[in-house]
């Protein structure tokens, strides 16, 4: 009876320990210097990558466990991996300066990222952005909800642009006063998973859950695909109050939409274009291709909704804690600087809150330009625009704040730290557009 108990116990242990050391097993990331083709060039562009893979490759963690990433830097200058949108550990969210040191030029980091939400994230540096970025470094992070849903087929989509030279090489100032001045650095080739038009192919019947996520630094995407219905299912990786059809969604640097698209039964040998409309010339950024097979019957399936995530009723009593005023001014390492409260990071207009109060912010754009403004460590619900009651039926971690636009949101600070805010175009951060939000107990 002993001995056979302890062999239990010694099996048990076993058990545990392999498991363990499984959970433990490091994805292990590397920033270098690699080329990529594109298909314009005769020669291979000089590109800087996470594993040699332009995207860098897609994570898949699982909602309540822990993912370990070991992220080495081969690149020649330091450097850091944020994970946008993810509510993590604040000594996990990458931030040199703020969360951590910069990992240095050989160096590596361990991030232990504990997965608590589900759903479509990603991850970039945060370090010298406005060209790390731009330079490839970027990838798409799913966290698998606990319970699969049997959708036929889910795509991911990661949505960028790049800035290409005719000699195949990327543009090489990352800052200019012409991207200053204007929306940040729009590149010439849209690309989708790194591809330029690419094509999708799928069979009739096929219920898709598709993830579009918008990496590019600074343009802003309005996929359209027509003659397609499509519903939004996911804004910013969690599930939306209310489902609703996509229509002129615009997704800024940072945002992701989780879409439920249906191909219809009789579509067999049928192409759908995939466009941009932000742009006042619409572009085709993809296309999907409908094989001429037997139509497969859609799988039954009710996509998650969140009717009670932070719900706009929480903030009705609630009075505005900060109100940053976004601008430019002259001045700044690049003569341009742009301000939240007429401050330059880091000598920035910085607010700081206690754990579990809901809190209103509102985002006033003085400018003429686009600001899409991102908090890290939070989901936000969009209150009012102007000054107007304009409840979005979904939350989000960034939100387009429009030429003279003001935009009131609302929060629950729930993660102690210093939560990274800023604008996504990497460029205006650079000049000083960011600031932090410290949550204490
Ligand atoms: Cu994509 Cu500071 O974030
Ligand atoms: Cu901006």
């Amino acid at each position: 009876m002993k001995i056979a108990r302890s062999i239990l116990m010694a099996i048990i242990l076993c058990f545990l320990g392999q498991s363990h050391t499984h959970a433990e097993q490091p994805l292990k990331l590397e920033a270098k210097e690699s080329t990529y083709q594109f298909p314009f060039f005769d020669t291979q562009t000089p590109v800087w990558s996470y594993n040699g893979q332009i995207p860098g490759p897609v994570i898949h963690g699982k909602e309540g466990t822990t993912l370990v990433v070991d992220f080495l830097n081969k690149l020649q200058e330091p450097s850091s991996i944020h994970w946008h949108g993810l509510r993590i550990d604040n000594a996990m969210d990458g931030v040199p300066g703020v969360t951590q040191d910069p990992v240095g030029s050989g160096e590596n980091f361990i991030y232990r990222l504990k997965l608590e939400d589900a759903g479509t994230f990603w991850y970039h540096p945060h370090f010298n952005s406005s060209e790390q970025l731009e330079r490839g470094l970027k990838g798409v992070f799913i966290v698998e909800e606990a319970e699969k849903q049997p959708w036929s087929r889910d795509l991911v989509w990661l949505m960028d642009d790049w800035f290409l030279q005719k000699d195949g090489t990327i543009y090489p100032q990352f800052n200019t006063g012409r991207d200053l001045m204007h929306d940040g650095r729009w590149g010439n080739v849209p690309t989708i998973n790194g591809k330029f038009r690419p094509e999708f192919t799928v069979s009739p019947g096929e219920r898709i859950r598709l993830r579009l996520i918008n990496g590019a630094n600074a343009r802003i995407f309005s996929p359209h695909i027509e003659g397609l219905s499509a519903d939004v299912i996911a804004v910013d990786g969690r599930p939306v109050t209310q489902i609703f059809p996509l229509n002129r969604f615009v997704l800024s640097p940072g945002n992701r939409i989780d879409l439920d698209v249906t191909i219809p039964q009789q579509t067999g040998g049928k192409t759908y274009i995939v466009e941009d409309r932000f742009s006042r010339k619409a572009f085709q950024l993809a296309s999907i291709v409908v094989k001429s097979a037997e139509p497969i019957s859609p799988p039954e399936l009710t996509p998650l909704t969140e009717a009670s995530f932070i719900p706009a009723q929480m903030f009705e009593n609630v009075s505005v804690a900060k109100t940053w005023d976004l601008n430019a001014i002259r001045g700044g390492k690049y003569g341009i600087g742009w301000t939240m409260n007429m401050k330059l990071w880091p000598d920035a207009d910085k607010a700081d809150y206690p754990l579990g109060l809901p809190r209103k912010i509102i985002f006033k754009n003085s400018s003429s330009r686009l600001h899409p403004m991102h908090i890290h460590g939070v989901f936000f619900r969009v209150l009012e625009r102007n000054g107007q009651k304009a409840v979005e039926s979904f939350t989000r971690d960034t939100v387009l704040v429009g030429p003279r636009e003001s935009v009131t949101i609302g929060f629950v600070p729930e993660h102690r730290g210093i939560w990274l805010t800023h604008c996504h175009i990497q460029s205006h951060a650079e000049a000083g557009m960011m600031t932090t939000i410290e949550v204490k107990k």
